[in-house]
């Protein structure tokens, strides 16, 4: 909740018509054509995912995984796969707004932290 406001800045326009296409992007995994992850931007993003993940994806409950130190393409491949509505709302909602390079720069902070 708290963090609505800064939730909407990160690509939320470009990423807001996406619904209808959701089921076809499911079918195609887009590890592969990632851009570069810039590990000091994702830092910038990682508040986002602290209120469910943890300080600095140190999972403080068993609701929610740790997400600190997953390989970078796991990382990649899970968000781009919640992006596309796939399994689970909250994370779909989560990724929603998230563009390619989002999604790599916060799998790049993510993998780096121990
Ligand atoms: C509202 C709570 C919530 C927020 C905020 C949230 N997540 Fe999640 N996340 C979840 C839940 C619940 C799961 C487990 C979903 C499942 O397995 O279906 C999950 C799963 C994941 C996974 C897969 C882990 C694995 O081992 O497969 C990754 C990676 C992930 N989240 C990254 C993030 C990132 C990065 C952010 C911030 C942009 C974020 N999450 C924000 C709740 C949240």
């Amino acid at each position: 909740m708290a963090c609505a406001a800064v939730y909407i800045g990160i690509g939320m326009p470009a990423m807001a018509e996406n619904d209808a296409s959701r089921n076809e992007t499911a079918t195609a995994p887009q590890a592969t054509a990632m851009p570069d992850g810039d590990a000091g931007r994702g830092a910038t993003m990682a508040h986002l995912c602290e209120n469910c993940h943890g300080p600095d994806g140190h999972s403080l409950t068993s609701r929610y995984p740790a997400i600190a130190g997953l390989p970078e393409s796991r990382i990649i491949e899970r968000l781009t796969a919640f992006r596309a509505g796939e399994s689970s709302h909250l994370m779909e909602s989560m990724t929603r707004g998230l563009s390619d390079q989002d999604i790599a720069d916060l799998a790049a902070h993510f993998s780096r932290l121990e």
